[in-house]
């Protein structure tokens, strides 16, 4: 049984097998059935305060539409051998089922097009809030990792190649960032896209006097949708959201990347917990990074369904169109991904083991401290230019040795050039080049400590405060 059978000589049965299955999103957009029934209770509500339907038959409406509601929260499964054409069909039968006439009421005034709508506007706040939960979660865990190694010093690389020290904290709260950017780019694509389309109805608005203000702010939204043709067809909000957690998608693969390197025999930087790698069916001494790799893997497929969603919305004419159903699958496929993700890399950090000695000397050896050396001379009067060459030539010769330009004698470093006196040595330890980057944002270790209290603090109140709720 079909929704919309009326017209058709066969009631809307006699579409072919494969096109049902083409047709119908049942399978998919039964993840709606939640928000379906909300915004149906909601609409009955509606219909009641503008007289189409009495105090009694609202009552009932809203009475099986939540003890339907409790079914479906209490089974995962619910309906599993339905046949309905879509999520919005089977609410309207199994109420139907149980009301008779009085079920079919329901639909008055309203299309599946506002409907869907605000099924998936009602889905997508839901969705973001756990999400940005779930990046307070990583960040914390993240935090937990930079404490544990607060002292640890890692090469910096530009080009992948060592560039300069930095604190392993200074890193882990880049990463940070990163993610409070994202996080705050969910809570703009929520802000943006909680307003309410019921009453736009199929696409010219409803033609019963709805009060639409009112119905909006019952499901929590901010406003309505000002304009019905934009309302029911506008999908920039899934876009929106799915460009953000393709975002969300390209920092976490990053990081994956670099921790990828950083467990490398070549680097032996960091080892990860058991729980998060696997082994080798033939090669015993293997442990392998697969948690790191699935993520910077699935980023791909995040980004993925936005291009799949933007390539369908870019040639539509307004308005709805059956294209649109498309939407769901990849938006669904994004969200729970990049759940995922969030959740592993949080695993990921917990159990992450930094080789402080290991990452310690790579920084030493990196010959981080030749711009420092350079800069001593330039203290004692030399060129910048000769200073330069100089310090290239202590990098030469601390390099055909294997050992750090600090490591050479004080004779070594005077045959380069006179100028250099004992005092060099503390001007170019690793922790005196650290201590130099005494900027806000730089890696001096007070200013890291800083930045760690600071964003400590900050991801504690946002997890307190909690994701915005409707
Ligand atoms: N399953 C449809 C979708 O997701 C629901 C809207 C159907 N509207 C229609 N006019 N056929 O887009």
């Amino acid at each position: 049984m079909t929704l919309w059978g009326g017209a058709f000589e066969g009631g809307g049965d006699a579409r072919a097998p494969l096109f049902r299955r083409f047709n119908d999103s049942l399978r998919f957009d039964r993840a709606l059935l939640a928000q379906d029934i909300t915004g149906s209770i909601a609409w009955a509500t509606a219909l009641h305060r503008a007289g189409v339907l009495d105090h009694d038959e609202c009552g009932r409406l809203t009475a099986s539409l939540e003890d339907l509601g409790c079914s479906v929260a209490a089974d995962p499964h619910f309906a599993p051998d339905a046949e309905d054409e879509d999520v919005h069909s089977l609410v309207e039968r199994l109420l139907v089922e149980r009301l008779g006439p009085l079920g079919k009421k329901l639909h008055t005034g309203r299309s599946r097009n506002d409907q869907v709508s605000t099924d998936l506007r009602l889905w997508c706040r839901e969705q973001i809030d756990t999400r940005i939960g779930e990046i307070r979660a990583l960040q914390a865990s993240i935090i937990g990792g930079a404490e544990r190694h607060r002292h640890a010093i890692l090469p910096g690389y530009t080009h992948l190649q060592r560039a300069q020290p930095v604190l392993f904290a200074h890193w882990c709260l880049a990463y940070v960032e990163m993610l409070d950017r994202d996080a705050a780019r969910l809570a703009d694509a929520r802000a943006r896209l909680n307003l309410c389309p019921l009453g736009a109805a199929a696409l010219a608005g409803t033609a019963y006097p709805i009060d639409r203000e009112q119905l909006a702010r019952d499901l929590g939204f901010d406003g309505i949708t000002p304009n019905s043709l934009d309302a029911v067809s506008d999908r920039d909000f899934v876009l929106e959201t799915l460009s953000t957690l393709a975002t969300v998608g390209v920092h976490l693969s990053r990081c994956a990347e670099d921790l990828i390197i950083y467990a490398t025999g070549e680097f032996a930087f960091v080892t990860m917990d058991e729980s998060v790698t696997t082994g080798s069916s033939i090669m015993p001494q293997k442990r392998n990074p697969d948690a790191l790799e699935l993520i910077r893997g699935k980023a791909g497929r995040v980004v993925g369904a936005w291009v799949s969603l933007a390539t369908t919305l870019k040639g539509l004419p307004l308005a709805y169109n059956k294209d649109m159903q498309e939407d769901k699958e990849p938006l669904f496929d994004a969200m729970d991904t990049i759940s995922m993700c969030l959740g592993i890399m949080s695993i990921v950090f917990s159990g992450l083991t930094v080789h402080e000695e290991r990452t310690r000397q790579a920084a030493m050896l990196g010959y981080a401290n030749a711009t420092d050396l350079a800069d001593y001379l330039v203290g004692k009067g030399v060129p910048f230019r000769d200073a330069h060459e100089y310090s290239g030539r202590a990098v030469r010769l601390a390099q055909s040795r294997g050992v750090a330009i600090e490591e050479l004698s004080i004779s070594e470093l005077q045959a380069i050039a006179p100028e250099i006196e004992p005092d060099i040595y503390d001007r170019i330890s690793l922790d005196a080049v650290l201590a130099r980057r005494d900027v806000p944002g730089g890696t001096a270790p007070g200013r890291v400590h800083e930045a760690l209290v600071g964003a400590k603090h900050r991801i504690e109140a946002a997890m307190q405060g909690g994701a915005s709720t409707p």
